[in-house]
Formats: C-alpha cells, structure tokens, sequence
C-alpha cells in the first residue's frame, strides 16, 4: 500500500516531477560522468550522501541542497525520511537529483529509493556511476582482473546488516578470482584468518584508503603480513580491501621506468 505524504507547497506548478539517480564516482571532482554532471546542472533540489565529493555542488549553484548522510555534527536521516524527502522535494520543486558516493547500485540503496518513489507515479532515471570498487583498486594501479593472473572478481560487502562478517567472503577465499571488500576495516582480522584456513598465506592484499583523493593512503602486503602493516599504519575509513594475485603485480609505473632502462642503457 502507498502511504499518503503530507507534501510541500509546490514551488513551480509547471514542473513534472522526476527524480536522478546520479553516481558521484569515487570522490576525485571529475571521475562523474558527463551525464551526471548535467543532471546536477539542471537539479532544483539535490539530497547527497557523505562521499560525494561537495565541489560537485557548485555546478548547481541555486538548487537546493541536502546533505542526508552519516557525519558528525549532521542529523542522520533514516532511509525512511530519505525517501519521503525525495518524493516531497519532487511534487513541490520538480526535478531532484539524489547523489550517491561510487554507483548508486553498488552498495548504494538506490533500487530501494527508486522502488519507493515510483510507487507514487514519479518519473525516475538512474544515471551510474564509477564504483570505488573498480575505480579505486586501479587508481592504485591494481586491475582487477588481468590474463593469466585473475578471471573474476567479486565486489562483497564485510558485514551484513546484523554486523555480522559476511559469509560470502570465506568463498571468495576459496576461490582463484580478486575479491574486493568494502566497509571492511573493522573485519579485517576475521577477513585474514578466512583467507589463512584456506591456505593463502602469501595472497596479496591490499587496503585502499581515501582513494582517488588527496589524501589516499594504501597499504600493501600479503595475508601473513598485513595485519602487522595496518597496526603501524591504521588508515582511516573509507577504505578498500583487495585480495588476490593481482595485487601482486609490479606496479605499472615501476615497469615504464625498466623500460626506459632497457632502451636508453
Ligand atoms: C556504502 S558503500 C558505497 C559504495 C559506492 N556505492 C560505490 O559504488 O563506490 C561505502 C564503501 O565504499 C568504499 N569506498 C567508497 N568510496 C571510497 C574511496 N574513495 N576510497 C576507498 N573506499 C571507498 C568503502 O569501503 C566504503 O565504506
């Protein structure tokens, strides 16, 4: 059943309603696509998450903006109320964006906001986004696949919604493919010792912290050694955690400049 909303008083009676979907990218200001950065242009109102890189708001210079995110010193909001504002906003302005962090579909919520406002005839588009899953391994210069070393990847979330390690992350430590883990700083240890019951002792790992960013950190290593590297240097959150041969690889940098060696000696 469709709940009944009190809505807002409507702004601009010629507007139809609609709400974008957009994908923010992993935090870099330019890693959006060119369709998501018009829909911000042409947003009346944008509801934004916490790692959305806020620069992106100033290419919406007089649309409303609310952040409805997790930080200190904001008033979380629950998917509840997040999905209530989103139909508000679209009856009383019109055109809303709600900006996600990566892809809105990866981890985002996204399918639940849409199925939520289309419940209440509103024209919906999802604009994707560049996943941190993806996007911040390889910024680190770790592809996530690559011949002859990894034929899959699996992108797994540490925790399910209990908080409890996610099972699926003891079969990604069986298999031969990449696994990348997200929200898992707090689960490492469990993370590890999956990985060590399965034999991996010298599995590359690394965790990604802050990628794309100014201030990206990475730590890399192997299962043996990792927790020993990441007591030295805890890296804050958001971070990613890549297990496999691929992190093991030279980095592409360190291979131009044998290169030039080679051809220059
Ligand atoms: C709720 S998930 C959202 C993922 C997002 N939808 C995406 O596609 O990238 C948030 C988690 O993504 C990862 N993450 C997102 N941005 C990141 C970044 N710039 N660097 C490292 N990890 C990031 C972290 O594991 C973080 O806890």
């Amino acid at each position: 059943m469709v709940k009944k909303i009190k809505l807002l008083k409507m702004k601009n009676p010629n507007t139809t309603p609609k709400v974008t979907l957009v994908g923010a990218g992993p935090g870099d200001l330019e890693l959006i696509t060119l369709k998501g950065l018009n829909a911000i242009k042409h947003a009346e109102v944008i509801l934004y998450d916490a790692l959305v890189n806020e620069e992106l708001l100033d290419f919406a210079p007089i649309a409303t903006k609310i952040f409805v995110g997790k930080r200190k010193g904001f008033k979380a909001y629950s998917q509840d109320e997040i999905n209530l504002l989103l139909v508000k906003y679209a009856f009383s302005h019109g055109n809303v964006v709600r900006l996600k962090g990566g892809d809105s579909f990866v981890f985002g919520r996204g399918y639940e906001e849409l199925e939520f406002v289309e419940k209440y005839g509103i024209e919906t588009t999802v604009v994707p986004g560049i996943s941190s899953s993806i996007a911040v391994p390889a910024l680190a210069g770790i592809p996530v696949t690559h011949r002859g070393t990894s034929t899959s990847f699996t992108v797994i979330s540490a925790s399910l919604s209990n908080g409890e390690l996610n099972p699926d992350v003891k079969y990604a430590a069986q298999s031969n493919g990449t696994a990348v883990i997200l929200m898992g700083l707090t689960k490492l240890d469990e993370i590890v010792s999956l990985y060590k019951r399965a034999g991996k002792f010298e599995t590359g790992i690394a965790i990604i912290s802050n990628g794309s960013l100014p201030n990206e950190e990475i730590i890399r290593g192997t299962i043996s050694n990792i927790q020993f590297k990441f007591e030295e240097n805890p890296v804050p959150s958001p971070a990613i955690i890549v297990v496999g041969e691929v992190v093991n690889l030279q980095p592409i940098t360190e291979n131009v400049v044998a290169n030039h060696e080679l051809i220059y000696a």
